[in-house]
């Protein structure tokens, strides 16, 4: 299939649909914090450098998350079990204007610690609170690339929730020992 730059707007998510679904991805929540507001977002996460620790979220601007991410620099990144599939539909919607997302949509908040500020999602699988570091336009997001200033990882058993042909699941079960050495992750 070719990509046609004058594809009908209504066709506009065609490719995504059908090419990008065949990623599986992590499902993610970005929280963030600025002159009193708070929002956050469904979205997903990779890292892009080790050492330092960097992650990457693609955010659309015009998301009241992503202004908040671009306002205060600082992001939150709860990385959600299946348990959590109900709070990954609730923060994929917007919250009425002008309310706090959180509240709104009974998303169980985890404060930033202290030299943080991004508000997070209690009983996440792992929190990583990030400091933007970078941002690149890529097509109709925005990359934010944020360097890891502090974290917090819940139960070592419990599962991670993925998104893939559209769908949310679990990771399932592992096919390996853990790795005692050699690639950091
Ligand atoms: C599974 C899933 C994944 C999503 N991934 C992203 C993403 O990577 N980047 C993004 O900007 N929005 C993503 N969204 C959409 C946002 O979560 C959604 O637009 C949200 O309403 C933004 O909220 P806000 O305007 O309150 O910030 C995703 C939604 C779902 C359900």
């Amino acid at each position: 299939m070719t990509v046609s730059p004058d594809v009908d707007e209504s066709e506009r998510f065609a490719l995504a649909k059908a090419a990008l679904s065949q990623l599986p991805h992590c499902v993610v929540v970005v929280g963030a914090a600025a002159d009193g507001e708070r929002s956050c977002a469904t979205a997903t996460a990779m890292y892009v450098s080790l050492a330092p620790a960097q992650i990457a979220v693609a955010l659309f601007p015009g998301s009241h998350t992503a202004k908040l991410v671009e306002r205060s620099g600082e992001l939150s990144v709860s990385v959600l079990t299946p348990a959590q599939q109900g709070v990954a539909a609730a923060a994929g919607r917007s919250a009425p204007s002008g309310q706090d997302k959180f509240t709104a949509l009974r998303i169980p908040v985890l404060d930033a610690p202290a030299g943080a500020s991004a508000p997070a999602v209690a009983g996440s699988l792992a929190v990583l609170w990030c400091r933007v570091v970078r941002r690149i336009p890529t097509g109709d997001h925005v990359l934010h690339v944020g360097e890891v200033v502090a974290h917090r990882t819940g139960a070592a058993e419990a599962d991670a929730l993925l998104r893939f042909r559209r769908r949310y699941l679990g990771v399932g079960r592992w096919t390996s020992d853990e790795s005692p050495e050699g690639y950091p992750v």
